[in-house]
């Protein structure tokens, strides 16, 4: 027997072995498992714009508010279609270069929403421009800081091709003949956000190969209810209000009014359809519209553009599932075979 009192060597080496064989079993090996995750099989590869992106990101501390990660608890279902998975991670956990560990997107603190998914519930750019260059533009009340140094106000006559012009409203410039510019800093934040997208958990896949998480049944987690009749008021709050305003009035400049639109209030639905499925960019005054067909299904669409034809003044017929889904059918086959 190796008496502890006496003998202190054994007892340090003893100690140290403990110590050792412990650390690795409860802490190194984890995490190095945690490290080796494989992508997901639709997971795009990141640019070289979005990496720059996540480097100015990180560079102006935005995750000191905002959090990357949908817990397996039902207040985080607003945040993504299922709880985030390692390898979610798998191409922004790169050192972001010799000196900068990767960087750790998690966060912790949610005074603004998570955006795991931002790329999906906000795919325009022009929206993100705005809610940067001035979050109280596009969501009044907004407590979130505005980062106008990513920004650069010029005159018309020095706006060279290729720069990104930001629909900001004149009487907010320095005088007439001037024009806000994105820098490249902030084009490359911009493509960062916009790729923000869970992608699907393979199916069929053997268990436990992306999830070492809680449900780790290897099956896409579902976590909207596909069966519950949507509610348009709310998907209007959602996906448009951002843009067109929660009173539907729009923003002069970016985005037009649904309230008295010639378009809403046709009393066929086709055009008003086929825009929301479709996207519209049809006038330069204001800015693009991103299509909806992705992201909504056809009870969704049915469901807002029913309540958009009925609120804020406007009165327009309204419409049906099986007229969407055969609009669908032109606009979006890929989607309308995918649903
Ligand atoms: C002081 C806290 C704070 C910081 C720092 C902050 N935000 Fe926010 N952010 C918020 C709040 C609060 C909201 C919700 C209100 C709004 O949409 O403006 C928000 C909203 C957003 C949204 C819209 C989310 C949605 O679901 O509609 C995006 C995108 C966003 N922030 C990006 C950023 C980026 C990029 C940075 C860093 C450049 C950043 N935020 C820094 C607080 C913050
Ligand atoms: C990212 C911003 C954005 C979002 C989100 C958005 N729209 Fe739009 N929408 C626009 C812009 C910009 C236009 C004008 C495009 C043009 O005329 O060039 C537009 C045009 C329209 C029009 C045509 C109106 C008219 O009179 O010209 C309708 C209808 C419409 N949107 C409905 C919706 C609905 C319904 C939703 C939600 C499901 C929605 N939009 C979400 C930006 C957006």
């Amino acid at each position: 027997m190796i008496n502890f009192h006496k003998d202190h060597a054994s007892l340090v080496n003893v100690a140290l072995v403990v110590f050792v064989v412990l650390s690795t079993g409860i802490a190194v090996a984890p995490a190095n498992r945690m490290q080796h995750t494989d992508p997901l099989p639709d997971m795009p590869k990141m640019t070289d714009a979005q990496r720059r992106g996540l480097a100015v990101y990180v560079s102006e501390g935005c995750m000191a508010c905002h959090t990357q990660q949908v817990r397996n608890i039902e207040m985080d279902k607003t945040w993504g279609s299922r709880p985030s998975v390692p390898s979610d991670y798998h191409y922004s956990k790169e050192r972001l270069n010799i000196w900068q560990q990767s960087p750790s997107l998690l966060g912790s603190e949610r005074t603004g929403p998570d955006l795991t998914n931002i790329g999906q519930r906000q795919p325009g750019a022009q929206w993100h421009l705005l809610h940067l260059y001035d979050p109280r533009m596009v969501v009044k009340g907004s407590i979130m800081p505005r980062y106008g140094w990513l920004f650069e106000e010029v005159d018309s006559a020095n706006v060279k091709a290729g720069d990104v012009v930001v629909p900001i409203p004149a009487d907010r410039l320095g005088g007439a003949g001037r024009k806000v510019i994105a820098t490249p800093e902030m084009n490359d934040l911009v493509a960062y956000l916009i790729s923000l997208k869970q992608a699907p958990l393979p199916t069929g896949v053997e268990p436990g190969k992306f999830l070492p998480s809680p449900n780790a049944d290897g099956k896409a987690v579902k976590m909207t209810d596909a069966d519950a009749l949507p509610d348009g008021s709310a998907i209007f709050s959602q996906v448009c209000a951002a843009c067109h305003q929660a009173d539907g009035k729009g923003l002069a400049g970016a985005f037009p009014p649904l309230a008295g639109s010639t378009i809403v209030n046709d009393k066929d639905p086709t055009p008003m359809i086929t825009i929301v499925l479709g996207g519209y960019d049809a006038r330069a005054d204001y800015g693009v519209m991103p299509g909806q067909a992705e992201n909504l299904t056809d009870a969704q669409i049915t469901a807002v553009v029913n309540h958009v034809r009925s609120s804020f003044g406007n009165e327009a017929p309204a419409t049906t599932e099986d007229v969407v889904k055969g609009i669908r059918f032109t606009v979006s086959p890929e989607t309308a075979l995918g649903q």
